[in-house]
């Protein structure tokens, strides 16, 4: 493998880091992190193919990774986690800033000197008998104004090859970084050392001690005791939110749980729309949606992450800070997301779906009809009258971006793209109506804080249970929810009036008495995207309502769809959007003094529309 290795001693060692880069604040960083989790050798990430693929090889050598067919799914590798540890355990993720109130409501929190206290004891030794790699790596486009660098140690193979495809990482990172840029310390151990000799298991992790720690003041993160991506790829859920939701909030930007996408009309005209769901809603199907509609076109600019800032022209630009998906895989299909499966065709990292006998991977959604035979998630043989599910329901591929066939050429642009309209959706299967646009950004606001959908399997709890879920960042806000709905707020006064985007609300997941969706989703919703598209071009075809513009009748084409009743679409049902309000009361008042009068003022007119 190409890169620096940790040498003999510790002053090869020194030499090797000082080589590696002349970023003082780096090396200190990465010698303590050395002297204190004393692996037994260090790798320094180039990000280069060929050291990529050397990983990749160490994971096939220890049995964690399995090759694939190498005809039907080119690159690409299977791979099993420990069964109990699956999801991102939010119960585990911390918030440790100086203040408790300041971490606020919805997080969990601890004195971060007692916390930092508890993690180096964990943290003393954690990576004996293994490699340490330092990972250098750029969340958004190299050279963009828009760009932050972060250094992950982690001694979790599986991470480095992840890291590889989901952020611009190596050597053109550290150059980006230079000599004394900022960075956030990233800190990542599965905390299984190895005795001398001792074999390893498959999927090392600590099912006694997880800890996925944030020091919002610091800007640091410490993770310990999971493989799992959105608990190990520090990049993704830890710094491109928690950490930079903190930074945005100080510096007058904005970190989202969001898609990117462009939309472009049958004249030519392009807008890019920003898309808030909470995990596992679509969000990916969604960011690469086929069209159903003649001439209109969606391509791809992220499917998870929006890092949006002011330009110099008083509008809001986006860039997504990753490369690559980490999609959930059941129910991806040729149906539902042709493009996601032609993303994954190749060079594609599986974990937890099912494997075919004939080296390939599957998972329910995938194909009408399942295989014959399987193995399945947990390495057991299956068949279709097995009564366990073949794929993990949060199984993930990992992809690299440029693979999507839709990607959005200026993806990598550094200037990003300019936003027209933010949209908020939630699993709900009633009240909230199809489509509803927002009466003014204080009321789309309203519109993130009131989120709510019924849980998926991308958080350890209960599937199906309706949560709060405010802008789609309950489980990634990095400071007291309620400060960010201020900071949402003061965004909107930042932005040039011709210029602030639209603020709609879409429910993709209506159902009927007798629990059929009412809408068929997918390709389909291309119709709601065309009637926000003309609303962001000025057209008159909404109506005023209680709960904001709805589509006026005939404004979206429901031609040659088998709808079952298309008033459901956008039927306001007065009670229970009553109960709604008087849910909604009782919810904010855990935020206390730290709820913005804004909100209060936007749910009393709502109350006050509604008769
Ligand atoms: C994700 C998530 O992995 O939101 O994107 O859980
Ligand atoms: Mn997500």
């Amino acid at each position: 493998m190409k890169g620096l290795d940790i040498g003999e001693s510790r002053e090869e060692y020194l030499m090797n880091v000082s080589e590696w880069t002349k970023h003082k604040g780096v090396q200190k960083w990465v010698t303590q992190m050395i002297q204190m989790c004393e692996p037994d050798d260090i790798h320094f990430c180039d990000g280069s193919q060929e050291e990529y693929e050397a990983a990749c090889q160490t994971l096939v050598d220890s049995g964690t990774f399995i090759r694939l067919n190498l005809e039907k799914r080119p690159g690409s590798y299977y791979c099993r986690s420990d069964p109990s540890d699956v999801a991102r355990v939010e119960d585990r993720t911390f918030i440790c800033s100086k203040k408790e109130e300041d971490a606020g409501p919805t997080n969990n929190w601890e004195e971060p000197k007692k916390m930092k206290a508890t993690l180096k004891t964990l943290f003393t030794g954690c990576m004996k008998g293994r490699k340490m790699y330092v990972i250098p790596f750029s969340m958004g486009p190299f050279g963009s104004s828009l760009a932050e660098i972060g250094i992950q140690v982690t001694d979790s193979p599986y991470v480095v090859v992840n890291m590889y495809i989901m952020t611009r990482m190596g050597k053109k990172a550290l150059e980006a970084l230079g000599d004394s840029g900022e960075f956030i310390p990233c800190l990542h151990s599965v905390g299984v050392p190895l005795e001398k000799g001792q074999k390893d298991v498959l999927w090392p992790c600590r099912e006694d001690a997880k800890y996925i720690v944030h020091f919002p003041e610091e800007r640091a993160i410490w993770s310990f005791g999971s493989g799992y991506g959105g608990n190990a790829l520090l990049g993704k859920k830890c710094f491109a939110l928690r950490i930079a939701s903190v930074k945005a909030r100080d510096e007058n930007w904005m970190s989202e749980h969001m898609l990117i996408v462009g939309v472009t009309n049958p004249e030519g005209k392009k807008r890019y729309f920003v898309a808030a769901f909470p995990s596992a809603c679509g969000k990916t199907n969604l960011a690469m949606l086929k069209s159903e509609l003649p001439g209109w076109k969606v391509e791809c600019v992220g499917d998870d992450i929006a890092w949006m800032r002011l330009g110099k022209d008083g509008r809001l630009y986006a860039i997504n800070p990753e490369y690559g998906f980490f999609g959930v895989a059941p129910g991806t299909s040729f149906q539902s997301n042709p493009n996601a499966m032609a993303s994954i065709a190749k060079n594609t990292i599986f974990t937890n779906v099912a494997l075919t006998d004939d080296g390939d991977v599957w998972w329910e959604g995938m194909t009408d009809e399942a295989p014959a035979h399987l193995t399945d998630w947990k390495g057991n043989s299956w068949t279709p009258d097995s009564k366990v599910k073949a794929a993990h329901p949060n199984s993930r591929f990992t992809a690299p971006a440029r693979q999507c066939p839709v990607m959005d050429p200026v993806f990598d642009d550094p200037k990003g793209v300019p936003i027209s309209g933010i949209i908020f959706g939630g699993r709900r299967g009633s009240v909230v109506p199809l489509v509803t646009e927002s009466l003014s950004w204080d009321h789309g606001t309203f519109f993130g804080t009131a989120l709510s959908s019924e849980m998926t399997a991308a958080a350890a709890g209960t599937v199906g249970k309706l949560r709060h879920d405010p802008f789609a960042m309950l489980p990634f806000c990095g400071y007291n929810m309620g400060d960010y709905f201020g900071h949402w707020l003061e965004m909107g006064q930042l932005i040039k009036p011709e210029y602030r985007p639209k603020i709609f609300q879409v429910n993709w997941f209506l159902k009927s008495k007798e629990g059929k969706f009412l809408w068929p989703g997918f390709g389909e919703n291309m119709r709601v995207l065309k009637w926000m598209f003309e609303r962001c071009e000025g057209l008159d075809n909404a109506e005023k309502t209680p709960v904001g513009y709805l589509p006026k009748k005939g404004a979206i084409d429901f031609s040659g769809l088998d709808l079952e009743d298309e008033d459901k679409l956008f039927e306001i049902d007065h009670e229970a959007w009553e109960s709604e309000v008087e849910g909604l009361r009782e919810y904010y008042t855990m935020f206390g003094s730290r709820l913005p009068r804004g909100i209060t003022d936007e749910l009393n007119a709502l109350e006050k529309r509604l008769g």
